[in-house]
Parts: C-alpha cells; sequence; structure tokens
C-alpha cells in the first residue's frame, strides 16, 4: 500500500480535519451502519446475550436509563480488535442471523479505516514534528474503540464534553446535530454526512503535542426529527500507548467551559495528568 500522508492544516484553524471517506471505505461505514440499526431492533434479551453483563465492563451491548440532571436513555456497543474471537463465540448464541451481521460488519469496519487513522497520525507526526507518533498509533490497533451510539430520542443527546483518549474518528451519524466548538469560541455543525468524517485531537493528544494541538470540544444537539426518531451513529476512540491520563479526581472533564483547553498554559494544562501506572 502506498505511504499516505493526510494534510492536517486545518487543525490549526478549525481544529479539526475533514476527510472525504475513500469509497471502499465509505461503503464499509455505510455497511455498518445499516447493521447497527438492524441490531438495534432485535428484542432486548437477544442484545444482552453480546453484553459483558455489567455497565462497568465496557465491553459489548450496553443499555443506559440515567436519571437525573443529565437524564438520558441510549444502547451502545462497544468493541475493541482484541474482543473479536469472543464476539464471533458469544453471536452463535443468537439466533437472529442480524447479530452476526453486525459482528462481521464492525469486523469489517475496523479494518478498512486503519489506513486512514494511521495517515491522519502520519500528517501529525509530520505536521507537529511528533517522533515516532505514527508507529504508536499504528502499533495500537488492537485496542482502538468502536462505539456504536443510539439515543432513543428526546430533548438531551450529548452535552458539550472533550474526549479524553488519543484522538476521534467521527464515522457516521443518522441525522445532523453534531457541533463543534471552534477557536473563535462559538458552535458551529460540523461536516460529518455519508460521504465525509471528520478526524479531530482528544486530552491526550493535547499533551502528547505539549499543547500544540488542542482536544476539541463538541456536543449534539436535539432536532426536531431526532426527538422523536432518535439519532445512530458510529465513532472511533483512537488511543495510543502514552504515560499520562487525564486525572478525573481533581475536576471531572465536563465540568470545564467548553474550550478551556484552547488557551491553557502548558505547566496548568499538564497539571490536570497523572502518570499512567
Ligand atoms: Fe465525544
Amino acid at each position: 500500500m502506498k505511504d499516505c500522508i493526510m494534510n492536517v492544516d486545518t487543525l490549526k484553524t478549525l481544529g479539526f480535519v475533514p476527510v472525504a471517506y475513500p469509497v471502499p471505505l465509505r461503503e464499509r461505514v455505510l455497511a455498518a451502519m445499516a447493521s447497527w440499526q438492524g441490531f438495534c431492533a432485535l428484542p432486548e434479551p437477544e442484545k444482552r446475550k453480546l453484553s459483558g453483563g455489567d455497565r462497568l465492563k465496557d465491553f459489548g451491548y450496553m443499555f443506559r436509563n440515567d436519571a437525573g440532571a443529565t437524564a438520558d436513555r441510549k444502547e451502545l456497543f462497544h468493541v475493541v480488535r482484541t474482543n473479536m474471537g469472543e464476539f464471533r463465540r458469544m453471536v452463535r448464541e443468537v439466533s437472529d442471523p442480524r447479530a452476526g451481521e453486525f459482528i462481521e460488519a464492525i469486523n469489517a469496519l475496523i479494518e478498512a479505516s486503519a489506513p486512514l487513522v494511521v495517515e491522519f497520525a502520519r500528517g501529525v507526526e509530520r505536521e507537529f514534528g511528533l517522533s515516532g507518533f505514527a508507529d504508536e498509533v499504528s502499533g495500537s490497533q488492537d485496542n482502538w474503540t468502536f462505539r456504536y451510539l443510539h439515543y432513543f430520542g428526546g430533548d438531551m443527546l450529548a452535552n458539550a464534553h472533550a474526549d479524553r483518549g488519543g484522538f476521534t474518528l467521527h464515522l457516521h451519524e443518522s441525522h445532523p446535530g453534531g457541533e463543534y466548538f471552534g477557536f473563535d469560541r462559538a458552535w458551529h455543525p460540523w461536516p460529518v454526512s455519508d460521504t465525509q468524517t471528520i478526524i479531530f485531537p482528544s486530552m491526550a493528544l493535547q499533551h502528547r503535542s505539549h499543547n500544540a494541538l488542542k482536544a476539541l470540544w463538541h456536543r449534539v444537539l436535539p432536532t426536531e426529527e431526532t426527538r422523536t426518531a432518535g439519532r445512530y451513529s458510529m465513532v472511533g476512540f483512537i488511543d495510543f500507548p502514552h504515560s499520562f491520563r487525564y486525572n478525573d479526581a481533581v475536576k471531572r472533564l465536563q465540568d470545564f467551559p467548553p474550550g478551556f483547553n484552547y488557551d491553557m498554559p502548558w505547566d496548568e494544562f499538564h497539571s490536570l495528568f497523572v502518570p499512567r501506572v
């Protein structure tokens, strides 16, 4: 395969990189999205056969029905490539073929998105002088987390936040409503569609780049349609080995105002992290 290097200049102005999907990847993305919607239509007990058993495991199928000020009702599915053998075994217990099709669509999407992810990492390595970064990303692909999400609707979707990991690939969304908080400190709709995705840095990459890159704040607003129809999306959280992690014990990330990290001095930003043990 040819050694592609993505142009990542827009990280300095927009805070993310818009990426037109290569056609084969676009086909995988659309197939995985259709397959996720098919899986969501299965009866609840069948879906739970692909669950880690409790919400702390962060594995496979999860149903969340949180109460309180940030109430939201959603179902989600987390998968990393190292789980694939286990899912293939578990799915034999589900009689509906849509479950098996979903697992295979996930697998195909993980495989197909890897070149794009590594191409982004090469661009970042070159543009921001992060020596060895592309190899760190490429070498950890067994542990990239792919999240499939289905909000059931209502007024609450995703509150403003920055992601904790390395960087985030917003693969697909069934409806508009996603917004990013720009460096101009205003909210803007983001360009995610059937043909285009965006990739943006999260907290660990801001730390790894010594503040050169900024973890992008984002949110999902309800629309008239999603209030009743709900919303489906797919996201890839790309991690790499890093010796520090964001320390929630000091202050929860969602308790900061949007964009707090865009102009924070390095010492202050670094103090939010602790060594990974
Ligand atoms: Fe996010």
